[in-house]
């Protein structure tokens, strides 16, 4: 059953959008993931070519997707039925969409968890209380607790239903319009914190200096995936929130300031979190333990731990809050729009699905339901093999998917009305035609041959 076009739910305002996206956008991926691949792959040149592939890849197919949104005013699935016709394959980017998102939820619910159990940590003064011997074990006993991984992941998908449950503008947008300005606050504060510290030159110096040496083909293939994760592309995402635009919304312009928040709060979250690394002596390649462990350690160093703590692990709550959101919107409109279910419903039912899915997740570290046999068998976790196949795989096929229709399926005098409506950016229509059309496919496929090892 589809919802007529006029009844669909819109954004109430240009802004509001804005912000819901830059929210799906700014996430985990910024402040969690971007710093701790950046410490790996050596900074500064990893930064560059990060930069490269947000302006030259994932700009390109950030348009494409709310522009497919906008024009079709339709959910992934139904999108690419619109399009491409009810039974054409093209369809299959829209069930990977909506299978991607079930997918990424249910682990990226048990990371949000973590931040939840910091943020309890530092908010009562447990993690000040401790000190940096005692600190270092933390996280190895959250890892290892079923229980508390499984209370936290619980409680995070609690609120990512609250919020979804409210509808487009009175839940999402209204949500993203408090958590995206307070974030932007709590991370200024960290920041002047940080410009105080010793440790300040030397990061600057390791985010932004030009260290050839560090240079690799994987490094720059990470930056690539990295840039798909971080906008939120390639699972319909952006499809779903650019169908609650209205015809004369700018796309382009709105892609444009979406990639550029993005890309600023990770170089302001890495900005913020090295000179602390530096300045306390730890290792900034420490892997996903930088924000969970290090951090931690040299935060209960600092004067007004309690204070500093809070704000870091809330913004962190934040930021996974309004990209969950997004998720779990994916799922719900597919209910909503293909199903013709009541929004209540949609967002109960995929909610709780999700919350089941994101079990084993819960429990890798844990009681390894899944856990020790999956490790012998594919040498990750569960937990970890999710991550690995959405990061690597889904989200880039995804992304592939939508670049290729958009160049070379979509109806051409449909798609550049559509680039040109809300935006007069005529001169840039054919770079972005021609993006899309070879240099995108090309480096993504030069991801999954990386991934399979045989570049
Ligand atoms: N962009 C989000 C982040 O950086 C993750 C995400 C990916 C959200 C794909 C939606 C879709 O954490």
């Amino acid at each position: 059953m589809e919802v007529p076009v006029s009844k669909r739910s819109h954004w109430g305002s240009r802004i509001g959008f804005i912000l819901a996206a830059a929210g799906s956008a700014v996430g985990l991926g910024n402040i969690w993931k971007f710093p701790y691949v950046t410490g790996e792959n050596g900074g500064g040149i990893f930064v560059l070519i990060y930069l490269a592939c947000v302006l030259l890849v994932g700009l390109p197919v950030m348009i494409a997707e709310i522009l497919i949104g906008r024009s079709t005013q339709n959910s992934p699935v139904g999108a690419f039925k619109t399009l491409a016709g009810d039974r054409s394959p093209w369809v299959g980017i829209g069930w990977l969409g909506v299978f991607t998102s079930f997918v990424l939820l249910s682990y990226y619910s048990v990371v949000a968890g973590w931040s939840l159990h910091y943020t309890w940590l530092s908010i009562s003064g447990q993690l000040a209380g401790l000190g940096p011997e005692k600190v270092a074990p933390v996280f190895g006993q959250l890892y290892g607790s079923a229980g508390t991984n499984l209370l936290w992941h619980l409680v995070f998908m609690g609120l990512t239903v609250a919020v979804v449950y409210g509808g487009v503008a009175k839940g999402v947008e209204r949500w993203s319009r408090i958590l995206m300005p307070a974030l932007l606050i709590m991370m200024l504060v960290l920041l002047g914190k940080s410009l105080t510290l010793d440790g300040f030159g030397k990061a600057f110096h390791f985010l932004f200096g030009f260290h050839q040496d560090k240079f690799t083909a994987a490094g720059a293939l990470e930056a690539l995936g990295h840039s798909f994760f971080s906008l939120s592309l390639g699972m319909g995402a952006m499809i779903t929130y650019g169908s609650y635009l209205r015809r004369q919304d700018n796309v382009v312009g709105a892609s444009v300031t979406i990639s550029a928040l993005d890309t600023c709060i990770a170089l302001g979250a890495s900005l913020m979190l090295f000179p602390i690394i530096f300045s306390y002596g730890m290792e900034p390649a420490a892997g996903p333990g930088l924000v969970f462990i290090s951090v931690p350690i040299a935060l209960s160093q600092m004067p007004g731990t309690t204070f500093l703590a809070t704000i870091f692990f809330a913004l962190l709550v934040f930021a996974a809050l309004t990209s969950a959101i997004s998720m779990l919107e994916v799922a719900t409109s597919y209910l909503i729009d293909r199903r013709g279910w009541q929004r209540r419903w949609a967002v109960v039912t995929a909610g709780l699905t999700i919350a089941a899915v994101g079990l084993p997740s819960a429990l890798s570290g844990g009681t390894r339901l899944f856990g020790a046999g999956m490790e012998e068998l594919v040498g990750k976790n569960w937990f970890d093999s999710l991550d690995y196949l959405v990061s690597n795989w889904m989200l880039p096929l995804g992304g592939l998917g939508i670049a290729l229709f958009t160049a070379w399926r979509m109806d051409r005098r449909l798609r550049q009305e559509e680039f040109l409506s809300g935006s007069r950016l005529r001169s840039f229509y054919q770079g972005w035609v021609f993006l899309l059309k070879f240099p995108v496919p090309v480096a993504i496929l030069l991801v999954f041959l990386h991934a399979v090892g045989l570049i």
